[in-house]
């Protein structure tokens, strides 16, 4: 089979499409041949050596986080999936989704949105875990709540907004000029231009707030709680001194694969209650360039990664 392997830190000249080993499903796993992979940032960032979780020693990796594709042969004591079933999965740092297959644990996949191509599953499994988690499981947001969701745009943020209107919450979001329209139409309720206003002198205090920024933004972010609320980032801990201040609680969190939530994710799809924004695609051997636009372009949606047509 062909992947896109990394043996060394870098630059996207790192990334070689090569021959390598088919892998075997173990216990309770199944090879799952890849029909996509989708490009999050995670994957620049350890294409880079800027993830800690992924050191020089763990080389060569293959990138990628979720793919789409279908199931082609079980490991043992698998008993609910089926040869030939379409399935998307986020998967973990111990495999990869750049090539051609990839043995993936049963915990983590579940049937593929009916409603969608295989080039739309791909983009959805770690970015709609990453909304979930983050506004209800570390979030606790429940309905009637107010969320502002920090770049709602994004491969998290537009699936964020509309997982929190999904529970009832009011939902305002900061993004760039050319995303408010879009992100109206996902269903936000207030929607900021990050560029030319400050949220915090615009938006009404919030219960929760879903920081996919960092920086600056997460900073201001506490100015925008309500007494008691929650500042949850995806990027790092936050200031503990700070939330102690402002009498909020903030915590950074990592996403984590986990099967039931996303068949969940697969059915608000295909009820029509949330859809998936499908940027730019490139052919697998083109990942280099792929993670390059991701990271230094204009970010609606996501990007994907096309193994098989
Ligand atoms: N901890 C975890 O488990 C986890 C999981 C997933 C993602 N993440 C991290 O979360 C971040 C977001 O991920 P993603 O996949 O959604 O990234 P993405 O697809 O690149 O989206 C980022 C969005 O933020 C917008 N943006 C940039 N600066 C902004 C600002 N100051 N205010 C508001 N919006 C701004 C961008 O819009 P423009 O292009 O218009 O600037 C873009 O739409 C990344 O850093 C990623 O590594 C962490």
């Amino acid at each position: 089979m062909y992947a896109v392997r990394m043996h060394a830190f870098g630059d996207p000249d790192v990334l070689q499409f090569e021959e390598v080993d088919k892998p075997s499903p173990g216990r309770k796993q199944v090879l799952v041949e890849v029909h996509a992979a989708s490009v999050n940032p995670v994957d620049w960032k350890i294409r880079e050596g800027k993830y800690p979780v992924v050191q020089e020693r763990d080389l060569p990796i293959v990138p990628g986080r979720d793919i789409a594709g279908k199931v082609v042969e079980l490991g043992e004591d698998v008993t609910d999936v089926k040869i030939g079933q379409q399935v998307f999965a986020f998967l973990d740092m111990e495999t990869g989704g750049y090539g051609d297959y990839v043995a993936v644990n049963v915990g983590y996949l579940s049937p593929k949105p009916r409603e969608l191509t295989m080039t739309e599953a791909a983009a959805v499994p770690l970015a709609a875990m990453t909304a979930g988690q983050g506004l209800f499981d570390c979030g606790g947001l429940r309905r009637g709540q107010r969320v502002l969701i920090h770049g709602g745009a994004g491969g998290v943020g537009h699936l964020a907004i509309q997982l929190a209107k999904t529970r009832g919450a009011w939902v305002a979001t900061t993004v760039s000029q050319l995303d408010i329209d879009f992100v109206t139409r996902l269903g936000a309720d207030q929607v900021v231009d990050y560029e030319s206003e400050r949220f915090e002198e615009v938006v009404r205090p919030v219960d929760l707030v879903l920081d996919l920024i960092g920086g600056d933004t997460q900073d201001r972010s506490f100015e925008v709680l309500v007494s008691g609320g929650r500042l949850v980032s995806t990027l790092n801990e936050p200031d503990v001194e700070k939330a102690r201040e402002y009498g909020v609680r903030a915590t950074g969190f990592m996403a984590k694969p986990n099967g039931k939530q996303l068949y969940a994710i697969a059915q608000f799809i295909d009820q029509g209650q949330i859809r998936v924004e499908v940027q730019r695609t490139y052919p697998l051997s083109q990942a280099g360039q792929a993670q390059e636009v991701q990271k230094m372009e204009h970010s609606r949606g996501k990007t994907v990664l096309e193994v098989r047509h």
